[in-house]
């Protein structure tokens, strides 16, 4: 018999595919779209959603790490895949040997690797990165005129990208366009000089929502390939959020329900002591699943279709939820952490609220002991 889910994941892929296609209209066609899959496809699960990505026509891809790469490549053989970190240097070989790409910010590195492709006795496709403001990687602006220069000599090494990233789109405004004029100046310049290095990019989630004019020929979507909106107090300049669907909702079960008198303390700590008589239900999951500790007494569920608050300490596996107002509740139940129940939702940015953190935390935090039910397409 199989054991029933207490804390799973379930993941629409139709809906993943789905907004890749609304990204790829919005953004039009002579521009590429590399999908962000770092960190398990943001707690997707790498494998199907890499595969769906690749059904869907994804251009490029964008990974953290060597191990990332490989995965992609079990799944299918061809995709371009750009390494946004910096590679160790115990790395390069490695890198040259599995075709992924690297982000350049030094001569050094880029010494490195033409050295390991004339070694391989292959190619290596370089993306060079520009500091404009992110502070994390990247050759600074003044000198990076000079650099692609000497990168573009370097035997084994074909310049393929020039890139940025920005620091502060979803709430600066002027830092992201100074950042962005900075770019298309540098960009000017090394055309001018006969530089001609075939994809440029910079736009993340945030500016493709805030900074639509400056897509140049590729960008660099992570959480909206996700269906979930960078928080932030600007406006996005199009309505675009309305039309992504979250692709995943994560949810629980009740497992039991009791009354409490009156002053009564619960969970760790003793953070919360009822004000009044209550119902409160046990529910399956806890910061052991990834979610956030710090919504103790701050975060809300969705129980019977009502919203739930979130009563005392979160604990490893389980934590308590106020259900005076849903009088039918019963173990087993089923709860939602992230997504709709009835006419309300959850949203991966309202728990980021309540736990302190950001909604690319919330997701990628989601861990191993969570299942990922896959639905609406066929997965890897
Ligand atoms: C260099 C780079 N580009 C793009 C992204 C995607 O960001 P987002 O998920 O905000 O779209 C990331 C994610 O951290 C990144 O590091």
């Amino acid at each position: 018999m199989l054991v029933p889910y207490r804390c799973w994941a379930d993941v629409d892929l139709a809906a993943l595919r789905e907004n890749l296609a609304w990204l790829r209209h919005r953004v039009g066609a002579g521009v590429r779209i590399l999908t962000v899959v770092k960190a398990d496809a943001y707690g997707h699960g790498l494998k199907p959603i890499a595969a769906l990505l690749m059904q869907s026509g994804t251009d490029v891809f964008g990974v953290a790490n060597l191990g990332e790469a490989q995965t992609i490549r079990a799944v299918g053989a061809g995709w371009p895949i750009l390494m946004l970190g910096a590679c160790l240097p115990q790395e390069v070989s490695l890198a040259v040997r599995d075709q992924v790409m690297p982000t350049l910010s030094s001569l050094e590195e880029a010494q490195q690797f033409s050295s390991a492709a004339l070694r391989q006795k292959v190619v290596v496709r370089a993306h060079l990165k520009v500091d404009t403001g992110m502070g994390r990687l990247g050759v600074g602006v003044t000198e990076a005129e000079e650099l692609a220069v000497r990168l573009h000599a370097l035997p084994g090494l074909q310049l393929e990208g020039l890139f940025t990233h920005y620091a502060a789109a979803e709430d600066d405004p002027e830092f992201t366009a100074a950042q962005a004029a900075q770019f298309s100046r540098l960009v000017e310049r090394l055309h001018a000089r006969g530089v001609r290095l075939p994809t440029i990019h910079a736009n993340n989630s945030a500016a493709l929502l805030h900074a639509p004019s400056t897509l140049f020929n590729l960008v660099r979507p992570g959480l909206l390939v996700y269906g979930v909106s960078p928080p932030g107090p600007r406006r996005p300049a199009a309505a675009w959020p309305d039309h992504l669907k979250p692709a995943l909702s994560w949810h629980c079960r009740v497992s039991l329900v009791k009354r409490v008198a009156r002053g009564t303390s619960l969970s760790y700590g003793r953070s919360f002591v009822a004000p009044r008589a209550m119902r409160v239900a046990t529910l399956t999951a806890g910061y052991g699943d990834g979610y956030a500790r710090a919504g103790s007494n701050r975060a809300w569920v969705l129980i019977g279709g009502r919203r739930c608050r979130i009563v005392g300490r979160i604990t490893m596996d389980q934590m308590l939820a106020d259900v005076t107002r849903v009088p039918a509740v019963k173990p087993g139940d089923p709860v939602v952490l992230i997504g709709r129940q009835g006419e309300d939702q959850i949203t991966a940015a309202d728990l980021a609220a309540w736990g302190d953190t950001v909604p690319w935390e919330v997701l990628t935090n989601i861990s191993y002991r969570v299942p990922r039910i896959y639905r609406g397409a066929q997965a890897a």
